[in-house]
């Protein structure tokens, strides 16, 4: 990317900080910036997609999440890309890999761009792992769940993301991380068996 693109970069992660710090104190700030991260890995192993477009749906995909902020047709995110004065054609092709991201976290919809497949991964990748792991107990915890009904969640959605994957580069990351899912169960049920 070239030196502007950067400089748009560092200001999309401000801008995400300070979103998240003043509507959902803090909260999922890390998880957007860990998909970021993600994306662009996955981008570079990627043939054409746009890196750009890419970058800012990583950045701003959870930025109208209707858990967190009450938005229409994902004003927090359109607001960036317009005080940025992005041409028309970035800022539809982010909010679309936006809008696909989303749309298909309930429909399980596939994406049709390259930059809205890449963002599902990335996304999902977080889901999985370690960081899945602390996630899913962090989120049964402040709701008030069981620790059974965490470890359900492995079984009714994070073994289950591997297989989704969209890319060929993603899903190498995934194979390792949903190794250590399994290798995590197993060490549970040693451990919680009498
Ligand atoms: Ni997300």
């Amino acid at each position: 990317m070239t030196l502007s693109n950067d400089k748009l970069i560092h200001s999309a992660i401000a801008y995400i900080t300070s979103l998240f710090a003043a509507n959902a104190g803090g909260h999922d700030a890390g998880h957007t910036l860990r998909v970021y991260r993600n994306a662009m890995r996955i981008s570079e192993a990627e043939q054409g997609c746009d890196e750009l477009v890419v970058a800012l749906a990583a950045l701003l995909h959870d930025a109208d999440d209707h858990k967190l902020f009450h938005t229409e047709n994902y004003e927090n995110a359109r607001r960036f890309l317009r005080e940025n004065a992005l041409p028309d054609e970035t800022v539809e092709a982010v909010i679309g890999a936006i809008d696909s991201v989303s749309f298909s976290r309930n429909q399980e919809r596939v994406p049709e761009t390259p930059e809205g497949k890449i963002v599902q991964d990335a996304d999902r990748l977080d889901a999985i792992g370690a960081i899945g792991i602390a996630r899913t107990f962090a989120y049964g915890g402040e709701h008030g769940r069981p620790m059974e009904a965490s470890v359900q969640h492995f079984y009714d959605k994070l073994l289950r993301l591997r297989d989704l994957m969209n890319t060929e580069s993603a899903r190498r990351i995934a194979e390792e991380r949903h190794a250590f899912l399994l290798a995590y169960l197993e060490e549970l049920r040693k451990e919680t068996e009498e």
